[in-house]
């Protein structure tokens, strides 16, 4: 496995220290009920936040792309935003840990990420049917103007108790604004500020198991705006 990726800004890792892979497919694939959850659609949206090296899109894309063409979605939309964007060469360097698990996937991602890492929108067309639209930029500003329906997120962005702004009001009204009937949720984090910001947009927020030594994480479903 290679070393682990820290933030010194927000004094956390960018994935477990355990396995990062096996987290994200705990968190956000498990933790949202994918892939049953997009079987039988046509088209399936994910918006993450804090896209760092990644991983989450290419667990999420390796996921469809090893799932019965009859049980997925004929398209798959990967949207993330990014506030501190890393370049091609520090994914090459940091993914390299599942090259035999994730290797097509992530010298794909090499290939297409973009050079230019100054705010701004990039719509990339991975396959003719998987499409990304990294977004680099403060999700808090970003999110406002995005106009799609969403039919699932991964809440990602460091801890909370380190990056509280990105954990904002906007972000739980805007997640509200974009959700798609029973869209759901997932999040490594289970802290009570999360939670209630959820839940007072409409969402049903549940805290389940974490990944490896994590106690709790949150994960939930929109039921529709409160009045
Ligand atoms: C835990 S890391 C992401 C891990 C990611 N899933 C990966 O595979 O590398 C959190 C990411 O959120 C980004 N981030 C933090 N605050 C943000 C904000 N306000 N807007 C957008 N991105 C943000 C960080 O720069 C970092 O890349």
């Amino acid at each position: 496995m290679s070393t682990v990726p820290r933030s010194e800004q927000f004094d956390d890792v960018y994935f477990s220290v355990e396995d990062g892979l096996a987290e994200t497919r705990h968190v956000f694939l498990a933790g949202n009920g994918l892939p049953d959850a997009w079987a039988g659609r046509e088209q399936f949206t994910i918006c993450e936040t804090g896209f760092g090296t990644g991983l989450n899109f290419l667990a999420a894309w390796k996921l469809w792309r090893d799932c019965d063409a009859a049980l997925r979605p004929q398209s798959l939309h990967f949207i993330s935003f990014e506030k501190y964007p890393v370049t091609r060469d520090f994914i090459g360097e940091v993914l390299g840990g599942w090259d035999g698990d994730l290797e097509y996937e992530r010298n794909v991602l090499i290939f297409k990420y973009p050079l230019d890492l100054s705010f701004g929108t990039h719509r990339i067309e991975i396959f003719s049917n998987v499409f990304l639209t990294l977004v680099f930029g403060d999700v808090n500003d970003a999110l406002p103007k995005l106009e799609e329906r969403v039919d699932c997120w991964f809440l990602d962005g460091f801890k909370p108790s380190s990056n509280p702004d990105m954990w904002s009001e906007i972000l739980f009204k805007n997640m509200a604004r974009l959700s798609a009937p029973e869209a759901t949720f997932a999040t490594f984090t289970s802290a009570g500020f999360v939670r209630r910001g959820l839940a007072a947009e409409g969402f049903e927020v549940r805290k389940i198991r974490g990944y490896g030594r994590k106690r709790e994480m949150s994960v939930g479903r929109f039921r529709g705006a409160l009045m």
